[in-house]
């Protein structure tokens, strides 16, 4: 909790380079975030690179952090992992028997395949949410600040389809890798104070049904 409260989004960085060692552990909370029947349906790209980081301020809409930090994790949303194959080969991993696996990918609810490629790329981005969530806290334990950068153009928000296929290609990605969303990471640049906006309490939590506040 006391992570959680002190972490805020920062947009201003120091010129001051994170540790390898530190930046392979923020992307393994990223890999270790739990997902649908353990799907994993995401990959991380670390982009280091000043011209590539510039490429993918573009790609945000010209924000500047995102060539100011020190590094930017790509965040990329796959959706083969929930092909056949690959979905049965983490399910056989798991220790699932191959007709237990052939029952679930008929049933519409656990198989989102079966309701279409929008439903698809909707529980693709949602695992990632986790991921995400998952690499900031462990930034945060290293004083490592961070931002979602959620702003950008890609085949979800068609923003300018140009651009994102330059950038895909840039980044060696194929059309079923859609760039979800990016981290910028860096040291602050000067202490910012904690201004931590957000609904109250009882305007979002409830007990037993909305509108009842919790004791
Ligand atoms: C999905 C998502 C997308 C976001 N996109 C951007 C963005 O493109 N640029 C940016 O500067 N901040 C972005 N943010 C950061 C939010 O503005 C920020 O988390 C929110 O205002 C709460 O502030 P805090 O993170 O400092 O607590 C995004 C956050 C989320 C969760």
């Amino acid at each position: 909790m006391e992570i959680i409260e002190k972490r805020q989004s920062i947009r201003k960085y120091a010129q001051k380079v994170i540790p390898n060692e530190v930046l392979k552990s923020i992307l393994n909370a990223g890999r270790l975030a739990p997902s649908w029947m353990n799907v994993q349906s995401w990959k991380f790209i670390l982009v280091r690179e000043p011209e590539t980081k510039e490429l993918l301020s573009k790609l945000a809409c010209g924000q500047p952090h995102v060539r100011n930090c020190d590094s930017v994790i790509v965040c990329i949303a796959d959706m083969a992992a929930w092909d056949k194959e690959n979905f049965s080969k983490v399910l056989l991993k798991k220790g699932m028997k191959e007709s237990a696996i052939e029952n679930i990918m008929t049933m519409p609810g656990y198989y989102p395949p079966l309701l279409g490629e929008n439903t698809v790329k909707l529980r693709t981005i949602e695992q990632l949410t986790y991921a995400v969530s998952y690499m900031m806290l462990e930034a945060e334990s290293h004083d490592i600040k961070s931002c979602i950068i959620g702003a950008i153009s890609n085949e979800l928000t068609e923003l300018n389809p140009e651009l994102s296929e330059e950038v895909k290609s840039k980044l060696g990605l194929n059309a079923k890798e859609i760039i979800a969303t990016m981290i910028t990471l860096g040291y602050e640049a000067e202490p910012t104070p904690l201004n931590k906006q957000r609904k109250e309490f009882n305007e979002v939590i409830f007990s037993e049904k909305i509108g009842n506040p919790m004791d």
